[in-house]
This record gives C-alpha cells, structure tokens and sequence, in this order.
C-alpha cells in the first residue's frame, strides 16, 4: 500500500500541496507552506484566543459589572460601599470565636429572604448546628441551601446546580481540593496547609468569576495575625474583611483592609447579643457609656472612622518607671506618634515624662492613628502626669508639630457637629480653625504648651514659673 502523502497548505492562499516547499507555487509567499496535521492545532489555538485576552479601551468597558448589591445587613454593606459585587471574592478575616459565622449567617438569611438563593458551604459545623443557630436568629427563608462538607470540588458542582447569587465558605482553612480521593488529598496537603488553602482559594475565585456569583470565604486568624493561610490569600482576593473585637465585650468592629470597589476606611459596628448581631445606631454612646469623668488621665476624641465621626475616650496613664528603661505603651493608637508627642511634650511644653512608664489606651477596642488625635493624647498624658482632670464636656482636635504648634485637622465642622451632639460644650481646637457650629464653645490654641497651660495640666516643678 502506498504511503499516504503529508499535506502541506499555504497560509496565505490555502492551495493544497503534495510535498513542502520553500515558496508556494500558486502564490509565490516563501515559508508559508505547513502540515495540514500540524495545521489543525494551530487553528486550534488561534480559536482559543477569547476576546478577553484582547486588549479592549478602558471607556468602553461596562461600569455596570461592578456594582454592588446590598446584602441587607446595613453595616456590612456600608463598610464594602454598598455590598457584594457579582463575581467577587470576599476574605473575612478574625479570631475564632468572635462572630464571623454569625455574621455570614446573618448576611445570607437577608439575601435568601430578599428572594435571592444564597448558598452556604459549612466545612465546620454540621447542618444541624447551623441550622440550630439560624434558629436564634430569626425565620430561615427557604432559599437559603446548606452544603456540609469539605470537598471544594462537590462547591462547584452545587454552585453550577443551583446558580445561587451569594456563596459563603466557612471556612477555607477547613476545605480541600480532592477530599474525595485520598492519594490526591495527602499529596495536596492536609487541609488548613498553605499549598491546600491557596489551592482551594484558587479554585474559589475561578469559580466565582465563571459563575458570577459573589463569594466569601471565612479565614480564621490567630491575634497577631499570623496563621499561615488568610495572609496568603491577601492578594488572591478582591477583598480583605478584619473582623475584630475584645471576645469579652459585646462590640465587634468590621473594616476593609482591602477593597477593589471602594474606600477602606469605613467601619462597621456591632454588638453581639442573644439573637446573634445588631447594628450599632449610635456608637457614641456605647463607646463613652462607660466613662468615668473627674479621673486625670482621660479625654474625648472626635475621631473619623471613614466618612463617620466616632467620638471615644482616650486615656493616659503616667507611674514611676518599673524598669530600668521607661516603658511606652499604647493600645488602639499609633506607638510611634505616641513616643513623638511624648518628646515634643517634654521638649515644648515643660512635662518632662524622663524616668515615668506612660501608658495610653482608646477605649472600646477603636484603632485611632490620624494626626488629629496628637493634641488629645498630649492632653491626656499631661493630665495623667500632674494628676490634673480635664473638664468632662472637652473634647481636644490637632496635629501636634515637633515645633510644639498645633496644625489643623480634616473634617473639623462634621466632628464638632458630633460632638455637640453627644452633649459637649468644649473644645481645643488649632487657632487657625474656622468658626465651629452653635452651641460648642471653641478654646483657640496656637501651641502646645499654650493647651496644656490653659488646663492647669503643668507639671509642679514647673508650674512656678508660668
Ligand atoms: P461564631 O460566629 O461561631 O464565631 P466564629 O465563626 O468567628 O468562630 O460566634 C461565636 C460566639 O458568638 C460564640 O461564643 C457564641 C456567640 N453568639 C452569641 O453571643 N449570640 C448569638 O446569637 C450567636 C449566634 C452567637
Ligand atoms: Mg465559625
């Protein structure tokens, strides 16, 4: 039997030739001859070529894609600037414990009993369990679907099944790609590994984008943060949750530390109860519910938290060194602005702090570390270190220069108006600020050591010679 001929077809023309040559006879383009079998997965992989790999211009791109669809859980959605966006991947990050199956049960509950299905794939708790906690939080809508399990591919099929708009992994540290194969599951990594849960991640986000379903994925984090894992997938994600909260205290905190579609600053707060987490309306009074006035030491803070301002207590304490180096502690607030307003304390305004520990603190678990809250600390820690109270209805606002001037701070007018609001009638604020709103009274300060005068907090060394 005679050997079958390869093929050859010019590229250019397409005429057919029985054996290659350099120049095509019928067109005359040199190298244009190829293998017809050849040819076939060349064709192939020029098919391939989706239009999502061309390059298209930016204006023309739909904005539509990414915009978010509130979940319902208003302050959840405040802190993603409006809520999920179709085909995004969501971590929610935080310590065990501290309420983020909660919180997640509670998003997919709005969702489903918006008419939307919303699916939650629950690798910790048996079905029991959550539906046993979905009892405490209110009617369990019927398009709300559990999926127990581990198996990250058994997500996939269920999402392609059930087209939910919402898919919650609780969480990935307890999931696995080829759970079902055990070979595969120990080359891959026990679950909670770092290869398994990149893997896994991996996956998540592909199938989120096929599907175009929004997705969060639950990471638990250790207090410093440092499990292998969440950390990983930082930049796997759209978005990064933090979770937080004194596990001890109701108050939880919700913030973005990363997000695609919108700022970060926004925070979100709750407080956990028996029927799981409810919006704080007015996070003022929880925060300052419990301050004690007439004690030297502490202050109030009109601090913005994104676009809200969050009035909260700021306490300083001052005691003899312990050790043979002093010590400076500061909780919810920049350490090194702390050490910087020390210094220029001592340096500008005569409150020598040598040979004392001093301890600073927000109260409530608030993380504050804008510039705005120099003068405050200042004042505190002037306080704390003459045994001086500061007037309870004071509220202190400035950035503190190293020349021991007091420098303006950003949304002053909407952080007097909320100071007002909660019942003060004082404030420190930069000499250059702008008049304040009706019914706060503005004490002007050029310096540092003007403030600190101004309330009697000087040191009894030096207050002699003032
Ligand atoms: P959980 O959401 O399980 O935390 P995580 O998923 O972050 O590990 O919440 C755990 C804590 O919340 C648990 O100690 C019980 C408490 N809790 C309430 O106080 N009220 C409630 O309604 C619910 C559901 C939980
Ligand atoms: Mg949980």
């Amino acid at each position: 039997m005679a050997k079958t001929a390869k093929r050859h077809r010019c590229l250019d023309c397409g005429s057919i030739s029985v054996r290659w040559v350099g120049r095509c006879p019928t067109c005359g383009e040199w190298n244009t001859l190829v293998e017809e079998s050849r040819l076939g997965s060349l064709e192939r992989a020029v098919g391939d070529l989706d239009l999502g790999s061309m390059p298209v211009p930016l204006a023309s791109v739909d904005v539509a894609e990414a915009a978010a669809v509130p979940t319902g859980v208003d302050e959840f959605d405040r802190v993603l600037s409006g809520g999920l966006v179709p085909g995004s991947v969501t971590l929610l990050g935080g310590e065990p414990g501290i309420g983020k199956s909660t919180l997640l049960l509670q998003v997919l509950v709005a969702r489903a009993a918006a008419g939307h299905r919303a699916l939650l794939v629950s690798a910790e708790e048996s079905a029991h369990q959550v539906r046993l906690r979905a009892e405490r939080l209110g009617p369990v809508p019927p398009s709300l679907l559990i999926l127990s399990g581990t198996d990250v591919t058994a997500v996939h099929s269920a999402v392609a099944e059930t087209a939910p708009d919402l898919v919650v992994v609780d969480s990935i540290q307890s999931v696995a790609v080829g759970a079902a194969v055990p070979g595969e599951r120990r080359a891959a990594g026990v679950p909670g590994s770092v290869t398994q849960v990149r893997e896994c991640a991996d996956q998540l986000v592909g199938m989120a984008k096929t599907n175009q379903v929004a997705t969060v994925l639950v990471g638990h984090v250790t207090k410093d943060g440092a499990l292998a894992g969440p950390r990983t997938l930082e930049h796997l994600v759209d978005t990064v949750l933090s979770f937080e909260g004194d596990r001890h205290h109701a108050i939880r905190l919700l913030r973005a530390v990363k997000h695609r579609f919108g700022p970060t600053g926004e925070l979100g707060l709750f407080e956990m109860g028996d029927a799981g987490l409810s919006p704080v309306d007015d996070p003022g009074r929880l925060l300052l519910g419990d301050r004690l006035t007439g004690v030297p030491g502490g202050i109030v803070l009109p601090a913005m938290q994104g676009t809200r301002p969050l009035l909260v207590e700021l306490q300083a304490l001052v005691t003899p060194m312990a050790l043979n180096q002093p010590k400076r502690a500061a909780v919810g607030l920049d350490a090194a602005r702390l050490v910087m307003t020390l210094a220029v304390l001592g340096q500008r305004a005569d409150v020598d702090l040598v040979g004392t520990d001093v301890f600073a603190s927000v109260a409530g678990g608030i993380r504050v570390t804008e510039p705005a809250a120099d003068l405050a600390i200042a004042l505190a820690v002037s306080s704390a270190a003459s045994g001086v109270s500061l007037p309870a209805d004071l509220v202190a606002l400035g950035e503190v220069g190293l020349g021991g001037e007091i420098r303006q701070v950003s949304n002053l007018p909407r952080r007097l108006e909320e100071s007002v609001r909660m019942g003060f009638g004082r404030a420190v604020v930069p000499a250059s600020a702008p008049p304040g709103p009706a019914g706060i009274e503005l004490v002007r300060v050029d310096s540092l050591a003007e403030a600190v005068h101004r309330f009697g907090c000087t040191l009894p060394s030096t207050s002699a010679a003032v």
